[in-house]
């Protein structure tokens, strides 16, 4: 799963939002008020934050953002990320609270904070960094495990939920999901069973591929155990990838696939495409190897072009996507388009998906048309509001659901009224 980590050391120039503008929009919403008698019972959204490399537009951030949630010291050569003190998770969670203080109160947490009592306090909570997977990245196993069983666990209301989690988590389910749907990807060969060098050497001979490229399908980041190289040399020479298959005994999922270079002998670049609440919101332009080269992709046929395939795209990811058993929008996907340039197309491209991430992935908040926590926190009030009639259908048990019924009422009204 991608995450962050092209890793610039110089922050990219920003476009800088008038807060008046912001401030009077928030001023006009017109209010249904909470009922008296709820006191001051809030409907509590926990938020996993931890996006310390996915810093939002500068001057964008909230004027009360608090002091222990700040990213300190994020400049220079040790930055995180793209540096700075103002992150899109903890932004996001601080605006629904601007959106309606009397409604709702977030409970932001580290992964590392995470425990059954907390989440059963809190009526949902939207992982947005934290879950398992990287937990295990962070060599954390224990907290791995209490993650996952909170993960699995629906009477924990944590967002996103299993299975769709793990349909995202393990490559190979989407990627033949999306085959048979005929959405364009690359050739590969999907191993479940570990990988057997001289087993997969032959398989990658077949397919008469001259380069290839292998990467674990579950639970991977940032390239994290992959090898590629010359067909021949491991025909010549076997060694490497007996190595490989020693180093990898713990992983049961591999992806083997042709190393696709542009004609200039450089890895693929991508354009990845970002979905909020299940429609396209943005894209943003990817290099293959120059950590600097990001910008959100021009107007034009190759983003139109992109954008349909990833639209196609998600449709797959739809179908997965569920809370308390039937479909709902997620709150973000990003769905990374491979393009390769090729004179023999009318694009003037190869293009494929090459990814699918949940909303634990980096939003690029930085190069999005507009303020990404704004939407972002939109988008959450409106799905919590769905999640949690559902869920009080459902007959979970959370604190003081009369209360939240009539604070749902309230939201209802007022997302009418918007
Ligand atoms: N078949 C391939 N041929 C050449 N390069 C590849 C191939 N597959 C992946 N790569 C390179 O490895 C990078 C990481 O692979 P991918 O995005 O599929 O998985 P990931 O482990 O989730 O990594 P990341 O978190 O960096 O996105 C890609 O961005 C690309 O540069
Ligand atoms: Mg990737």
């Amino acid at each position: 799963m991608a995450k962050a980590m092209k890793v610039s050391k110089r922050p990219a120039a920003m476009k800088k939002v008038s807060m008046k503008k912001v401030k009077s929009k928030v001023a006009m919403r017109s209010k249904t008020p909470v009922p008296a008698g709820l006191g001051n019972f809030k409907i509590r959204i926990g938020i996993i934050h931890g996006k310390v490399f996915d810093p939002i537009k500068v001057g964008t951030h909230d004027r009360n953002y608090p002091e222990h949630l700040k990213i300190k010291n994020n400049t220079g050569p040790n930055a995180d990320g793209w540096g700075g003190q103002f992150m899109a998770d903890v932004s996001t969670g601080l605006k629904i609270m601007r959106l309606h203080p009397d409604v709702f109160h977030v409970d932001f947490m580290t992964m590392e904070q995470v425990t059954e009592k907390r989440l059963s306090r809190n009526h949902l909570t939207f992982n947005f960094w934290g879950d398992m997977s990287i937990a295990l990245m962070n060599e954390k196993p224990k907290l791995a495990k209490r993650l996952q069983k909170i993960q699995m666990n629906p009477n924990f209301r944590h967002h996103p939920v299993w299975d769709y989690y793990e349909w995202i988590l393990h490559k190979s389910r989407y990627m033949k999901a999306c085959e048979r749907a005929g959405i364009p990807m690359i050739d590969t060969i999907h191993l479940e069973k570990g990988f057997n060098a001289r087993d997969v050497l032959k398989k990658i001979v077949a397919k008469g591929w001259d380069k290839f490229f292998v990467k674990p399908a579950y639970m991977s980041f940032f390239g994290a155990g992959v090898i590629n190289g010359k067909t021949q040399d491991f025909i010549d020479n076997i060694e490497p990838l007996l190595q490989y298959e020693k180093e990898n005994k713990h992983q049961k999922e591999f992806l083997v696939q042709p190393y696709m270079l542009k004609p200039n002998g450089e890895v693929f670049d991508e354009i990845r495409n970002f979905f909020c609440d299940g429609q396209w919101a943005y894209s943003v332009y990817t290099d293959g190897v120059d950590y600097e080269g990001f910008w959100e992709q021009p107007e034009g046929q190759l983003k139109e072009a992109c954008k349909n395939l990833a639209i196609r795209t998600m449709e797959e990811v739809k179908k997965v996507h569920k809370w308390e058993g039937k479909r709902i929008n997620s709150l973000l996907n990003r769905i990374d388009i491979g393009i390769i340039p090729d004179k023999s197309r009318k694009l003037g491209y190869r293009i494929f998906v090459n990814e699918i991430e949940p909303q634990m992935t980096t939003w690029l908040g930085r190069y999005c048309p507009f303020v990404i926590q704004d939407r972002m926190a939109e988008v959450c009030v409106k799905q919590a509001h769905e999640m949690l009639k559902r869920s009080l259908a459902a007959r979970r048990k959370m604190p003081s659901p009369q209360k939240v019924r009539q604070l749902l009422d309230v939201l209802e009204q007022r997302l009418k009224e918007s």
